[in-house]
This record gives structure tokens, C-alpha cells and sequence, in this order.
């Protein structure tokens, strides 16, 4: 099984901050990181998971209703009262690049299936060539007409469909929207191993954040692997690999 963070150490650290990714970077068995963009105001391309910025800042409204450097102004709370920024995805490839040139992974959700981001394939897709990552990235959203647009932006991208049921991810790729990977939650596993046995699939997890308290359990992997799933995102990595 291949263990991701999803939006870096999320359950011990501050979601899609400097501070969680730099957890995940310490964990020498990690497979890589999972993280989501969006854009500002003035179309730079920012590291945030909600519409909204209201549940993880001091701010209120829709990212793209600010400017990047009225994002930056925006704070996160951290722990022992330190404060985070959102980063922009500049920001965390400076940090991430070294170590995904030796093929440490690194996949970006364009998170645009209610606010559709105009151009934002063209800008990743042109950012990552650009550096050179091309090999270590995975792309990935629930909106197929976004992953239709990077297939033709790049015929050799690896991407991942993103649906509640491995079903719908199925339907869509076998559809043509470009994807070929499936990205399900972890609990809708609703197709026999036989029918999926060609495919990636990287299963997503609800659950605990920061700074709300780890629950504690620890799931068993292999009853994952009996269904299929090849990797996993988890908020708490670490409690799974060193
Ligand atoms: O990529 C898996 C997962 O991140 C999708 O859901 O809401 O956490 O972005 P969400
Ligand atoms: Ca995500």
C-alpha cells in the first residue's frame, strides 16, 4: 500500500500549510502529497482547500474574491500561537522539488468543479513542465471536463478521476474524460477486484483535521488491499509510516 499525506500532516498540523508539508517531508516512507489549488483574484495559483476561506483563516469570503496578496495578509492558526500563511503553489514546489526529482510524489487537485477557474490546467500544466516535474505529478478533480483539458494539454500526464463511488470514477474514464487513474473514497468500493485491477486506485478519507484530536485508530490496511485500493491519502501519515 502507498501512503500519501492528504493536504499534508492535516490531522496534527494546520491543512495545505507550509508547516503540514514540511511534516510530510519528513517521513522517509512516504509515497507523497496530496494538496488542492485554486485561484485569486488576481489569478495566481494558491494552496487552499474550501471556496471559502472562513473555516481554516481569519478571513471571510471566496478565495477568489482576493488578490494573492490579500490572501498572504489572511492568518492560520498554528500551534503554540505561531501563524501560517497560504502558500502558493510556487511556494510549496520550491520546497517539494528537490525531493520529487528523486521520485517522491506530489498531487495536485484542481479544486474547480464549483467555481470552474478559468485556465488553471493551462497555468499547472505550463508550471510543471516548467520545472521539470512532469514525472512526479499527479493530477486530479471531480470535474472530468477539467481532466479532459489537461489529457490534451499533456498526453502523458498521470491522472486521477475523483468520485464517492470507484463506479462513477469507472464510468467516467471509461467515458473519455482523460483520466487514468481512480481516485474513490475509501468506502465506495462498489465493483469486484477483477474489474479494477488495471487501474491506479488512490483512495481519499474523511475525518479528523487540526486541530481537532486524532480519534486514535489505526486502520487495517490489508482490508483495503482485499478491495483493491493501491494507495491511500491520509490526514495523519505518520501514524502509519516513519
Ligand atoms: O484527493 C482526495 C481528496 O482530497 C478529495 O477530497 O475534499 O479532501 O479535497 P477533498
Ligand atoms: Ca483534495
Amino acid at each position: 500500500m502507498k501512503i500519501w499525506a492528504h493536504r499534508g500532516c492535516s490531522q496534527n498540523y494546520p491543512e495545505n500549510t507550509m508547516l503540514a508539508f514540511e511534516k510530510a517531508t519528513s517521513l522517509q516512507e512516504l509515497t507523497g502529497i496530496e494538496l488542492d489549488i485554486q485561484l485569486s483574484k488576481d489569478g495566481q495559483m494558491v494552496v487552499f482547500h474550501d471556496e471559502r476561506v472562513d473555516r481554516t483563516t481569519n478571513g471571510t469570503g471566496e478565495v477568489q474574491q482576493y488578490t494573492l496578496s490579500e490572501l498572504k495578509n489572511l492568518q492560520i492558526d498554528a500551534e503554540n500561537g505561531k501563524i501560517e500563511r497560504i502558500p502558493t503553489i510556487e511556494e510549496v514546489l520550491d520546497l517539494l522539488e528537490p525531493r520529487m526529482k528523486k521520485g517522491f510524489l506530489l498531487n495536485i487537485e484542481l479544486k474547480n468543479s464549483n467555481i470552474p477557474y478559468l485556465g488553471m490546467e493551462e497555468k499547472i500544466v505550463d508550471l510543471v513542465y516548467k520545472r521539470g516535474i512532469q514525472k512526479s505529478v499527479v493530477y486530479s478533480s471531480f470535474c472530468a471536463l477539467s481532466l479532459e483539458r489537461i489529457r490534451r494539454l499533456d498526453q502523458k500526464a498521470e491522472i486521477g478521476m475523483l468520485d464517492t463511488k470507484v463506479s462513477d470514477c469507472l464510468y467516467k474514464v471509461q467515458g473519455g474524460c482523460g483520466a487514468n487513474a481512480l481516485h474513490p473514497y475509501w468506502q465506495g468500493m462498489d465493483l469486484p477486484i477483477e474489474r479494477l485491477k488495471e487501474y491506479p486506485i488512490r483512495a481519499w478519507f474523511g475525518g479528523h483535521l487540526y486541530p481537532e484530536k486524532p480519534t486514535g485508530t489505526k486502520l487495517d490496511i490489508t482490508l483495503l488491499e482485499e478491495k483493491g485500493i493501491t494507495d491511500v491519502f491520509f490526514n495523519e501519515p505518520e501514524r502509519y509510516v516513519i
